[in-house]
C-alpha cells in the first residue's frame, strides 16, 4: 500500500477542516516551522513534491476546503479566507508581518528563554502569528483548549515531533483539553481486514500523537469529539472567555452559541497557545472583528432546513459575520438548550464549512445578539435575504457525485459535527418507529451514529431499550470523524452514503438528504422519486 495514495482521500477531506488555508498548501511547506500561515506544516511529508502555489498529489481530489470563498454558485470564488473574521482576499504575510505588538515583560522574558527554550521557540512562533495578524498585544487565555490535532497521518510527522519535544520538556497545556474526534474505528466502522490494513498503514503516526496529547493536558479518548461543548463532555467556557480552538464547527459554534472568543486556529497554533496559555489579541476575538457584515433575513414559509441555509449563508459570507433575522421563533424564550443546540450546530457548522464562517449573530438567541442587537451591524453592511425560493436554489447546487449515479445508497451518515444525545434519542425513534411502522426489524442499510462516547453511554443508561433495538436494527454508535471515513481511498467506489449532515456533504461524495427522505431511505435502501 502506498501511503501517499492512502492519505491523499482519507483524511484530507476532513484534515482540510483547519489544516489547508484554501488550495495553497504547499505554502505551508515553506512555512511548517513556523506556523505561522494558521497551517500545520502539513507538507512536511508532502516531500518537496509540491511547488509553492500548487496542489500536493496527495490532495488533489480535494473539491476545496472551508477556507475558500464558494459563490452562490457553488463554485469557487477565488478568495481566500485569512482567520481575521474578515475577508481579505489575497492578504500578504510579508505585508501584515512588518507590524510588532506590544509584549510584557514576562511574555518578553519567556520569548528569551526565562522559561527554557521549548517555550521561548513556542513564544517565537506566537509574537510571529501576532505580528502577522495586526494583533496588539497578547491576552491570557481561560476555560480549556479544543484541539484539533487528530490526524497520526506522516504528513504531520514535523508538527508532532515538535509537539513531543515540548512534552519531553515538561510542558503542558493551561488547563486539560478537548481534541477532535479519530479518523478511524477498527472496532465498529471499518473492523474489516483491507480498511484496517489501509489504516493501519496510513495513520502511521497515529499513536504517536495520542502520547502527545496525554502528557500535554488531554483526557482519555472516551472525550474525542468535535462537538467538545455538549454537556456530557463538558468543554463550554462562559461568555467572554478568551480560548484558543481549532476544529472550524467548534470555533463557530463556540463563538456564536457560547459567546466565547477564538479565532479560527490552525492545527498546531491551538496547542502552542494552550502550552504557553496566550493568545494574540486580534480577528473574532475583538469587538470590531465581532461585528456584522451581512444582514441574513431567513423568510422561509416553514422551518427552513439548517444544513441548507447554513450552506447559503457560508457561501455568501465566506469568512465575514452574519447577522441573523428570522429564528428566534425556533428557540423557546431565545434558549438554547440541549433540545434544539443542535439546530444552530446543523447550521453553523454548514457556514464553517462552505464558507470559512468562525462567528454569526442569530437575533434574540446567542449572547452578543441578545445583548447588543442590530448595533452589531457593522457600517456598510449588505442584505441577504433567504426565503423558500433561495433555499431551493441552493439545494439545487448539491450535485450527485456518486460514480454510479443511479445506484442505491449503501450507508447513512449521521452526526457530523458528533450527534448530541437529543439527536441520538431522535434519531433512534424516527428509525425504528417507521421500521416498526414497514413491519421491519432491519435497516435497509447501515446507519453510523457519530458521537462521543459519554453520549452514548448516557443514552444506553437512560434509553437501554431503545439503544438495544437501534443496535438490532443495524445503527452503529462511533466516536469517529465521519468525513474521514469518507474521504478514504477508494470510499466513493464502495460507498453510496447518504447524509443529513451540510458539513460531510460539502466534503465527501456522500450525498444530503432532509432527515424525513433519509429515514424512508434508510428504511427502503431507496431514494424516494423526485428526493
Ligand atoms: Fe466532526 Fe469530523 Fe464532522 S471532526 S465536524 S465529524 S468533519
Amino acid at each position: 500500500m502506498n501511503r501517499r495514495k492512502f492519505i491523499k482521500r482519507s483524511t484530507m477531506a476532513c484534515g482540510a477542516v483547519a489544516f489547508l488555508p484554501g488550495r495553497v498548501l504547499a505554502q505551508t511547506d515553506k512555512a511548517s516551522n513556523s506556523a505561522s500561515s494558521g497551517g500545520t506544516g502539513a507538507g512536511a511529508a508532502g516531500k518537496g513534491k509540491s511547488k509553492t502555489g500548487e496542489v500536493p498529489d496527495y490532495a488533489k481530489n480535494m473539491l476545496h476546503s472551508d477556507m475558500d470563498g464558494i459563490g452562490p454558485d457553488g463554485k469557487p470564488t477565488g478568495q481566500k479566507a485569512t482567520y481575521t473574521g474578515a475577508s481579505k482576499a489575497n492578504a500578504k504575510a510579508e505585508e501584515a508581518m512588518k507590524h510588532k505588538m506590544k509584549l510584557t515583560k514576562e511574555e518578553q522574558a519567556i520569548l528569551d528563554g526565562k522559561d527554557g527554550k521549548e517555550k521561548a521557540k513556542l513564544m517565537k512562533i506566537l509574537v510571529t502569528f501576532g505580528n502577522t495578524f495586526g494583533a496588539e498585544k497578547l491576552v491570557d487565555l481561560g476555560g480549556a483548549p479544543h484541539s484539533n490535532m487528530f490526524i497520526g497521518a506522516p504528513y504531520m510527522k514535523s508538527m508532532i515531533k515538535m509537539l513531543d519535544e515540548c512534552a519531553k520538556a515538561g510542558l503542558k497545556s493551561y488547563a486539560p483539553y478537548t481534541v477532535n474526534p479519530r479518523p478511524y474505528d477498527v472496532y465498529n466502522v471499518q473492523n474489516n481486514a483491507k480498511d484496517m490494513t489501509m489504516i493501519y498503514e496510513g495513520y502511521s503516526l497515529q499513536w504517536d500523537l495520542d502520547y502527545v496529547h496525554v502528557r500535554l493536558g488531554a483526557p482519555d479518548l472516551n472525550y474525542r469529539t468535535c462537538a467538545c461543548y455538549l454537556d456530557e463532555v463538558g468543554n463550554a467556557p462562559d461568555p467572554g472567555t478568551y480560548v484558543a480552538w481549532a476544529e472550524s464547527s467548534a470555533v463557530n459554534y463556540g463563538n456564536s452559541v457560547l459567546g466565547v472568543r477564538t479565532n479560527r486556529n490552525g492545527a498546531g497554533m491551538d496547542l502552542i497557545q494552550a502550552m504557553l496559555g496566550k493568545a494574540p489579541l486580534f480577528g473574532l476575538m475583538t469587538d470590531e472583528g465581532r461585528k456584522a457584515k451581512w444582514l441574513v433575513e431567513v423568510k422561509t414559509s416553514q422551518e427552513p432546513d439548517w444544513g441548507v441555509i447554513g450552506t447559503a449563508i457560508g457561501r455568501k459570507c465566506v469568512e465575514d459575520v452574519p447577522y441573523v433575522t428570522g429564528l428566534d421563533k425556533y428557540f423557546k424564550g431565545g434558549k438554547v438548550t440541549p433540545d434544539n443546540q443542535h439546530l444552530l450546530k446543523a447550521m453553523g457548522s454548514a457556514t464553517a464549512s462552505s464558507g470559512a464562517v468562525g462567528l454569526y449573530h442569530v437575533e434574540g438567541v446567542t449572547p452578543d445578539a441578545k445583548e447588543k442587537g442590530k448595533k452589531l451591524l457593522a457600517k456598510g453592511y449588505e442584505p441577504y435575504v433567504i426565503d423558500d425560493k433561495e433555499q431551493a436554489r441552493i439545494i439545487s447546487t448539491f450535485p450527485n457525485l456518486w460514480p454510479d449515479k443511479n445506484g442505491d445508497p449503501t450507508a447513512a451518515f449521521i452526526g457530523c459535527p458528533h450527534n448530541t444525545y437529543h439527536e441520538v434519542i431522535k434519531w433512534g425513534k424516527l428509525v425504528t418507529e417507521a421500521l416498526d411502522k414497514a413491519g421491519k426489524k432491519e435497516a435497509a442499510i447501515p446507519v453510523y451514529m457519530f458521537m462521543p462516547n459519554p453520549v452514548r453511554d448516557r443514552a444506553i443508561e437512560e434509553h437501554g431499550e431503545l439503544i438495544s433495538k437501534m443496535k438490532r436494527a443495524g445503527m452503529r454508535a462511533t466516536n469517529m470523524c465521519g468525513v474521514s471515513y469518507a474521504g478514504m481511498k477508494g470510499f466513493s467506489d464502495r460507498v453510496r452514503g447518504v447524509t443529513n449532515s451540510a458539513k460531510t456533504r460539502n466534503y465527501s461524495t456522500v450525498r444530503y438528504f432532509p432527515d424525513e427522505t433519509l429515514v424512508k431511505i434508510i428504511v427502503t435502501g431507496k431514494i424516494p422519486k423526485g428526493a
